[in-house]
């Protein structure tokens, strides 16, 4: 069994084909919460013509202004020359009109809300917008990438690209295919995830991928330690980081990610795999429901578990 899985995971990564893959030059990113404006800042600075997209001017005009004051900074350290960071700025355009901004792009990543059936309606309008060979990734956190795939229509240009927060450090993006994802498309990921400095890892359509397989139930079983009263959220996480050597501990975790999204992550998995044990966690889910019900979603929202400014815990 072990072969078979390695066998057909190598195969979607590393095989050649007769067709050389697309080469990708210009990117629709569409949803401009924190992942999609990282993604659209990570692309434009390295190179990348990048259209950003959102139903809302003023998540827009906001994203914007995130990326514009990181630029900034990223000049202010040294760590982008002055060249790097204009050429950014004039790789990226906004846009609120998604056919229009998707006609010429090679690769359409989705970043839009953690909700299944709306992700289901976009993939099937997106599939009408757009013609073969142009690529859909999506960013999903956890969801079925198939399902996604065959409302587009055209499953075979259909992948996801998941990357982490915080988009602009975490060298990983998981690239993840399915049985239908045709090589040239995991090909011509790979080589624009590489192009991002970014590492792609291959991977198939499983519940949580990889990373989010095992970060999530462990956050989610942090959260559970807070709800039954076991331990303080703060030593929670100092014997994470002392213990286990992470650099945040799974509440701060669950703030930094975002509460909300550990709650739609997990509750998306109960309803689909209600028997399966590693999903369970009654008392944490109570305790997240509360929590995102009270506009405590952590980091983003000034409080959760924690108070926040900005990205650090105050
Ligand atoms: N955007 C841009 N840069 C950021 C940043 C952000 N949001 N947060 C931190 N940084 C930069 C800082 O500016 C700093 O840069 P310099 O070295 O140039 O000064 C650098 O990152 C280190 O930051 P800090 O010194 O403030 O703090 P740190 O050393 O603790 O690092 C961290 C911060 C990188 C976030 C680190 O704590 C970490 O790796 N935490 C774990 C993050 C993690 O597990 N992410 C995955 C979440 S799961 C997920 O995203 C998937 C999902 O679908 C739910």
């Amino acid at each position: 069994m072990f072969a078979k899985v390695l066998q057909r995971t190598v195969r979607r990564s590393f095989s050649s084909t007769s067709n050389a893959a697309k080469e990708i030059k210009k990117i629709g990113v569409v949803g401009m919460g924190s992942m999609g404006h990282g993604i659209v800042q990570l692309s434009a600075q390295s190179g990348f013509e990048v259209v950003a997209v959102d139903l809302d001017q003023n998540v827009i005009d906001h994203a914007m202004s995130s990326i514009n004051g990181s630029l900034d900074k990223l000049q202010a350290k040294g760590k982008l020359s002055e060249e790097v960071v204009a050429a950014a700025r004039a790789n990226i355009t906004t846009s609120t009109d998604l056919g229009a901004a998707a006609e010429d792009c090679d690769l359409i990543i989705e970043a839009i809300v953690e909700n299944l059936p709306i992700k289901l309606a976009f993939y099937k309008d997106l599939g009408g917008l757009t013609k073969a060979g142009q690529i859909l990734a999506s960013n999903t956190s956890s969801y079925p990438i198939t399902e996604m795939a065959n409302a587009s229509g055209r499953p075979e240009d259909v992948c996801g690209l998941h990357y982490f927060n915080p988009v602009q450090i975490m060298k990983l993006v998981e690239v993840v295919s399915t049985e239908h994802t045709s090589q040239q498309t995991v090909d011509a990921v790979t080589a624009y995830v590489e192009k991002t400095g970014k590492v792609g890892v291959p991977c198939g359509d499983s519940p949580g991928f990889i990373v989010n397989r095992l970060l999530v139930p462990y956050i989610v079983q942090g959260v559970a330690m807070v709800a039954r009263g076991d331990a303080k959220p703060d030593d929670i996480d100092l014997a994470m980081r002392l213990g286990a050597g992470y650099p945040m501990g799974p509440i701060t975790l669950s703030d930094y990610v975002g509460n909300d999204i550990n709650l739609a992550v997990m509750k998306g998995w109960v309803e689909r795999f209600p028997n399966d044990p590693a999903f369970q966690a009654p008392e944490a889910m109570e305790l997240l429901e509360e929590m995102v019900a009270a506009g405590k979603l952590g980091r983003k929202t000034g409080e959760g578990f924690f108070k926040w400014e900005g990205n650090k815990r105050v």
